[in-house]
């Protein structure tokens, strides 16, 4: 035993029974190793306890246990796995979602997705609405709980990533059908009022696959390794496919790498969808692109 449940074990040694530290110092020392927010939130995780329990009882105790569970936990942080991971969930606009390893762990910036698509979707009576690469759920739950009148079905290659996304269908009460398959595979004659994606974007041989917290994450999630390696290999599938899985006047929103908007406009244009434009996210980066059947209605 070392790091943290070490000196709180050492701390035990001079107390009675099994209390060992209290959570303002577990905190501390876990602070010094790793984010301070990420450090107070695997604390709040492991003791079980609020953000104002921390402040104002900083001498509650952890126990032995609970140390050595917060030292493997602030070392797997140390080492870069997302904290999504460690604590089993992450916020998507306004919600909380389960997260495993099985996930991509849900970006900020998607939520502009969100809010494109309801753009679209609030003049509508009945939408169908796809969501390709649906992952956690995040876009098929969300645009279900803020458009309940909407029929949502969302696709997954991955069997597991789906088995998530009904954990968190289930867990906001959204009636959302989902579909294990490869992009328009499992959709055959389906068409919609919108499409959302955000696919696999980042080039095989990318160096920051192998930085930060992208090595935990599931590499299909990723890379379009498979589809071509260029990155565009999946929006090549999913945009070329559009216009055959989109009713008159329907939209597709895509996601896309800061440096790919350029191409992914050119891929709308060439399958013959109208009305492209791209937008920025908070940080400035342009980040989704989109494009209608003829018909448009906005
Ligand atoms: C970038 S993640 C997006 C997850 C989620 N929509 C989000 O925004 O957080 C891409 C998702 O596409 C899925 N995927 C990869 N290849 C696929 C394919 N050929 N057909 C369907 N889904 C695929 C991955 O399993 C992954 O869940």
């Amino acid at each position: 035993m070392y790091g943290l449940a070490a000196r709180c074990a050492r701390k035990k040694a001079g107390r009675r029974g099994s209390l060992v530290t209290g959570i303002g110092e577990a905190w501390r020392l876990a602070r010094q190793r790793i984010d301070r927010l990420d450090a107070r939130l695997l604390v709040e995780y492991v003791a079980s306890c609020s953000h104002a329990d921390l402040l104002a009882h900083p001498t509650r105790s952890l126990s032995a246990l609970q140390a050595r569970r917060l030292d493997a936990l602030v070392r797997r942080r140390a080492s870069g796995e997302p904290l999504a991971y460690l604590l089993g969930c992450a916020g998507f606009y306004g919600r909380e979602f389960t997260v495993t390893a099985d996930v991509l762990v849900p970006r900020p910036e998607t939520e502009l997705l969100v809010e494109l698509a309801l753009e679209r979707l609030r003049h509508l009576d009945e939408p169908l609405v796809a969501d390709l690469g649906t992952g956690s759920g995040v876009l098929a739950v969300s645009l279900k709980c803020l458009c309940p009148r909407a029929s949502v079905v969302a696709v997954d290659l991955s069997p597991t990533a789906l088995a998530v996304a009904r954990q968190n269908a289930s867990l906001h009460a959204a009636t959302v059908r989902f579909v294990e398959g490869d992009w328009y595979g499992p959709l055959a004659g389906d068409r919609f009022d919108l499409i959302v994606a955000n696919p696999p974007y980042v080039a095989a041989d990318d160096a920051h696959l192998e930085s930060g917290g992208l090595p935990f994450e599931p590499r299909m999630a990723l890379t379009d390794g498979v589809a071509g390696g260029d990155g565009l290999g999946c929006m090549r599938v999913i945009v070329g496919g559009s216009v055959r899985h989109l009713l008159p006047g329907g939209w597709l929103l895509i996601e896309h790498g800061h440096e790919q908007a350029v191409a992914v406009r050119n891929l709308l244009r060439q399958a013959g969808l109208s009305g492209m434009a791209t937008w920025a996210d908070l940080s400035g980066s342009e980040r989704v692109s989109g494009a209608c059947l003829a018909g448009c209605r906005d």
